[in-house]
């Protein structure tokens, strides 16, 4: 069932595990992701970024989307969640990651989200809670989740280039919750977006622990995001390098560090690249072990495309060829067939060993099962 991402939150703030946050872009991905949550029985968290909303809308320049298509892949990606997950018997929740307006928050709500994030980070901080703050109050009449940024993260965040991070203070972000009303917060405590995030980065623990204690001492019952949070295995990275892949000082954030956090009141952990990474290693591989399929009338544009950007890892930028299979899921049979599988195997062997080490695995029946419309209420009782 779809539930708002409160809920899913709530549990594992309340039984001391993380839950990890997946980005999606492809049909193949969510039916994928949906179906290792389910063998695990982890509570999920599925996110579209403005970019993927855009790609999902079908623009093949997905970085420059019109609101009209992201619109429509918002509504795309919310069918898609439905078709797969509406019936699933964990709880599963649609949440627009990095949004950068209040037009995307309305059409993620439109579009069957059950959970939103505004990320004003780059504004200056009164404008900051001030867009978070309309935020809330346009989310949580439908019961909708809202997740708000403070703090800058270093590297692309939102393919907004920022050289150093600023990080969190705690006693702003107690006066963000109080002013903003929002349910959970991305701190910047260390770690980036994207896959270079520098060999042994080190995770500020400080910073979560002392803004989740103070949030105790202040009775804000709220949840803290860790943002930039690949792991980037390094045999991902290897093997991409050794199939014609040109990766460079790709690493990521060492998973103890990760399952540490999650006892350091850290409740939810994003993980995009570590999914594009795996993806773009199981099509080398396909390619490579059945070179046949590189002539292919369907894929074999896939394999050029792929092959022309060595230092790329986003299988957005390769697809084209097959983007309708990937956007809609229409046609998935044959060669194109062999590419989205590659892309469902992909997305679960890089959630599962995640759903592990952040303990989220076997705690669904853990969630409760509270539907949108039931929050509102609650939200209405709250005053928030
Ligand atoms: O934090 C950003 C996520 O990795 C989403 O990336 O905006 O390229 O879809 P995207
Ligand atoms: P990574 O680039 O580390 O996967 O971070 C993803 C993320 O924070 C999505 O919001
Ligand atoms: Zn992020």
């Amino acid at each position: 069932m779809l539930v708002p991402m409160r809920a899913i939150l709530e549990a594992a703030d309340h039984y001391g595990y993380g839950q990890g946050a997946f980005n999606m872009n492809g049909d193949c991905q969510v039916e994928a992701a949906v179906r290792i949550h389910e063998i695990l029985r982890s509570g999920a968290i599925l996110q579209g970024a403005e970019a993927s909303n855009g790609f999902m809308g079908g623009a093949a320049d997905f970085m420059h989307a019109s609101a009209e298509e992201k619109r429509l892949g918002a509504r795309r990606i919310g069918d898609q969640v439905k078709r797969h997950a509406g019936d699933s018997p964990i709880p599963v929740c649609l949440h627009l990651d990095h949004g950068k307006s209040l037009e995307m928050v309305q059409a993620c709500i439109d579009g069957g989200y059950t959970s939103v994030m505004i990320d004003g980070s780059s504004l200056p901080y009164e404008d900051n809670v001030a867009l978070t703050r309309e935020a809330v109050k346009l989310a949580h009449p439908y019961g909708v989740s809202v997740e708000g940024e403070l703090g800058v993260l270093a590297g692309v965040e939102d393919h907004v280039f920022s050289a150093t991070s600023t990080y969190t203070n705690p006693l702003q972000a107690i006066d963000f919750f109080k002013k903003t009303g929002c349910d959970a917060l991305a701190i910047s405590y260390g770690t980036m977006h994207g896959p270079n995030k520098g060999k042994n980065a080190k995770i500020r623990r400080e910073i979560a622990i002392a803004t989740k204690e103070c949030m105790m001492h202040e009775g804000i019952r709220g949840f803290l995001v860790s943002h930039g949070s690949s792991t980037v295995p390094q045999e991902y990275v290897q093997q991409i390098n050794e199939m014609g892949g040109q990766l460079e000082n790709a690493y990521g954030i060492d998973v103890n560090q990760l399952a540490d956090v999650t006892r350091c009141g850290i409740n939810k952990i994003n993980v995009d690249t570590d999914i594009r990474l795996a993806c773009t290693r199981n099509i080398m591989e396909m390619f490579e072990k059945h070179p046949e399929m590189q002539k292919s009338e369907a894929i074999g544009p896939v394999w050029e495309k792929l092959k022309a950007q060595p230092k790329n890892v986003d299988p957005r930028n390769y697809v084209q060829a097959i983007m309708a299979t990937v956007i809609d899921g229409s046609g998935d049979k044959g060669d194109v067939r062999c590419v989205t599988d590659c892309m469902r195997t992909a997305v679960m062997e890089a959630i599962a060993p995640l759903l592990v080490q952040f303990g989220s695995y076997r705690k669904s029946h853990l969630i409760e099962a509270v539907t949108c419309e039931q929050m509102v209420d609650r939200y209405k009782k709250e005053g928030i």
